[in-house]
């Protein structure tokens, strides 16, 4: 993104490949306006048309959009690398296969959200004869293919990780567990738009749920945003990706220690992703509440143990409501005015100080 800095090499084995073995073009820069109009080019290997997403600098995860024409489909591929899915637009079906098993075929529609088990042979299909589908990727194919570096390996590996999939004829069915801390130990979100919140204990009526999908260790939260809010600014390790659904604000984002501050303005479709250890907050700028999902390589679920399913932040930090900038805190009550939304984050503050108070 023009004015930013953003640190990263770009000669890594994995740019290498998606540079001259993939031949498809990598979107850079701090975010993506709409994910449904990114242009999108013809993509031998995996059939359709798609594009890399590289933001925020970072090589440990990246994002694809993938394109598939209306009756048509995508390659089989198989990989050592995690790949969760959110469907973007469209409708389709997915095929997931070990060898030696029987196939699994399971269908999706836009706001679907999955996860490819890992190393599973697996195929996409568009449901529809007049419309494309598409599809957003979130993998860690960044720090596979640079710990690696041999693609026969990535691509060719036999080993079947039957710890994570074997043939199971629900495997895919919208079944879950549920957990402490609103995670949900599912294989299948059918729609992302319509599933049920619970409510933040810290943060005054935002309804968020996490999922754990395909026992993988990246996954994925959908939160909501009350309207006249905002989140404490805060930062953490690199590799999220976060897709609004639904409303419309606006992002800040700075690099610790700089005053130079970003703004992203958002709406439905547009995917922002934060540089490592970057600050960052959300503004909620519409009359309804915005929701957002969120595909994150940084926050982990650990293995089960016995019934518990452990969350692992890789490190968070966050600015108490006390110590922010009041500058921005005024610039977002002004905006808000503008579109006659009442200021709301003051029962937020008061549950942030009776958390910090019992810490
Ligand atoms: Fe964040």
């Amino acid at each position: 993104m023009a004015g930013s800095k953003l640190k990263g090499t770009k000669d890594s084995f994995y740019d290498h490949w998606v540079r001259e073995v993939e031949r498809v073009p990598s979107v850079e820069g701090l975010f993506v306006d709409d994910l449904r109009t990114v242009e999108v080019v013809p993509w031998p290997r995996k059939g359709g048309r798609g594009v890399y997403i590289n933001l925020a600098g970072q090589r440990v995860s990246d994002a694809q959009i993938c394109e598939i024409p209306p009756g048509g489909q995508q390659n089989p591929e198989k990989h050592i690398f995690e790949e969760l899915i959110f469907v973007v637009q469209g409708r389709g079906a997915t095929t997931v296969w070990n060898e030696g098993e029987p196939k699994l075929t399971f269908e999706w529609q836009e706001g679907s959200l999955f996860a490819i088990p890992l190393n599973s042979w697996h195929q996409h299909f568009n449901g529809s004869g007049s419309q494309p589908a598409r599809y957003l990727a979130v993998t860690d194919a960044p720090i596979i293919l640079n710990r690696f570096r041999n693609l026969d390996f990535v691509f060719g590996c036999d080993f079947l990780f039957r710890d994570r999939y074997t043939f199971s004829e629900d495997y895919f069915a919208a079944s879950g567990q549920e957990y402490s801390d609103a995670i949900l130990k599912t294989n299948f979100v059918p729609d992302v738009m319509t599933t049920p919140l619970v409510p933040s204990p810290r943060l005054s009526s935002h309804g968020f749920r996490r999922f754990h999908l395909s026992n993988g260790t990246m996954s994925a939260h959908i939160g909501e945003l009350p309207p006249g809010q905002y989140r404490f600014g805060h930062r953490h390790g690199p590799g999220a990706h976060i897709i609004w659904l639904k409303g419309k604000g606006y992002d800040l984002t700075w690099e610790t220690g700089t005053k130079n501050v970003h703004r992203i303005d958002w709406h439905s479709g547009t995917m922002t992703s934060p540089p490592e250890w970057w600050y960052h907050q959300h503004f909620n700028l519409g009359k309804e509440p915005a929701l957002a999902v969120a595909l994150h390589f940084n926050i982990r679920i650990s293995q089960v143990e016995g019934d518990f399913l452990q969350f692992t932040r890789t490190s968070l930090k966050e600015i108490p409501f006390d110590k922010e900038d009041p500058e921005l805190r005024a610039q977002y009550i002004r905006e808000i005015e503008k579109v006659g939304v009442p200021f709301g984050m003051e029962e937020t503050y008061r549950l942030d100080r009776e958390v910090r108070a019992d810490d």
